[in-house]
């Protein structure tokens, strides 16, 4: 296998983010696919060159190409083309002001206002309006979330998933008009990279991927690991809130997040999604 080929650089990415090294068949066909996936990073610089909306609405088109449940279709996107629109949208967000800078910006939403109505305007009941309603209007977004990104990855275009625009929901929807039923899972800026970026080390396979059962072992131990080969290759710059808690001699992924969710953030999420119609019972 030479180092360039397809299947070396999905080891190489593989072998960077997880700390194994997989065995990749040079044979397979797609494997150039593969190797976008295997090696993605989220960017958030971009060259100030535009994304030409039929480019924008192919890929749109191919992200809602992916699997829907039942067919129900709920999920939506929205493409911010005003700037007044984005720059009010990111006025909500102020620690991520490089939004404004990607060449487009778009909401993908979870809409379940389409089921209720069809079963109303066909004359049927609606016994399903509970949690599961909402789940799968989410899952169907995240789902053309991630077709879109994969899509647009293989272009070579960088993309950063923004969930912080469910930071202050209730603005958000009233800048978007978004009906009833209708919550952003995320917005995503979309751009050329102006860096190349850096693969970001995840969680073990051992972790993560499991065999028939959970198994019994030492979650935390695992962690740890994780932490230490991820301190190793990708040291945080800086410490979270080390005013409130001090600086770590050693500071890890755990210790990151840890941290990070140690501030409340969204505690009015779910009454929004209620205000919104969906019943989570
Ligand atoms: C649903 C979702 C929401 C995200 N929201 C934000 C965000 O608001 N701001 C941001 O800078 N990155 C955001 N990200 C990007 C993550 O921070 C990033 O995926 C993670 O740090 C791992 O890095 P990588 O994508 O380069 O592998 C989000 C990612 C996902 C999947």
């Amino acid at each position: 296998m030479s180092d360039d080929s397809p299947a070396g650089a999905i080891q190489r990415a593989l072998s960077e983010r997880f700390g194994e090294q997989l065995a990749v068949d040079p044979g397979l066909v797609g494997l150039a696919c593969l190797a976008k996936i295997a090696g993605y990073r989220s960017h958030r610089r971009f060259q100030p060159r535009a994304v030409e909306p039929d480019l924008l609405r192919l890929l749109c088109a191919c992200a809602l190409s992916a699997p829907s449940k039942s067919d129900l279709q709920q999920s939506d996107i929205v493409i911010v083309d005003d700037m007044a629109v984005r720059k009010a949208i990111v006025a909500t967000i102020p620690d991520m002001p490089w939004i404004n800078e990607a060449a487009a910006f778009l909401v993908f939403v979870a809409n379940g206002e389409r089921l209720p109505m069809i079963c109303k305007a066909r004359g049927k009941p609606f016994p399903n309006d509970h949690l599961d309603q909402f789940f799968n209007a989410v899952v169907d977004s995240a789902i053309v979330l991630s077709t879109f990104i994969g899509a647009a990855t293989a272009l070579g275009l960088g993309c950063c998933p923004i969930s912080a625009i469910r930071d202050h929901i209730a603005t958000v929807s009233g800048l978007l008009n978004l009906p009833q039923r209708s919550v952003p899972i995320a917005g995503l800026c979309i751009g050329w990279p102006a860096q190349a970026g850096e693969i970001t080390p995840r969680l073990s396979l051992d972790t993560t991927v499991i065999r028939d059962r959970y198994p019994s072992c030492d979650r935390l131990g695992e962690i740890d690991a994780y932490d230490r080969r991820r301190a190793a290759q990708r040291p945080y710059r800086r410490q979270r809130d080390a005013d409130r808690w001090g600086e770590a001699s050693f500071y890890g992924w755990s210790e990151d997040k840890a941290r990070q969710y140690a501030e409340p953030t969204r505690t009015d999420f779910g009454e929004f999604v209620r205000s919104k119609g969906f019943r989570l019972d």
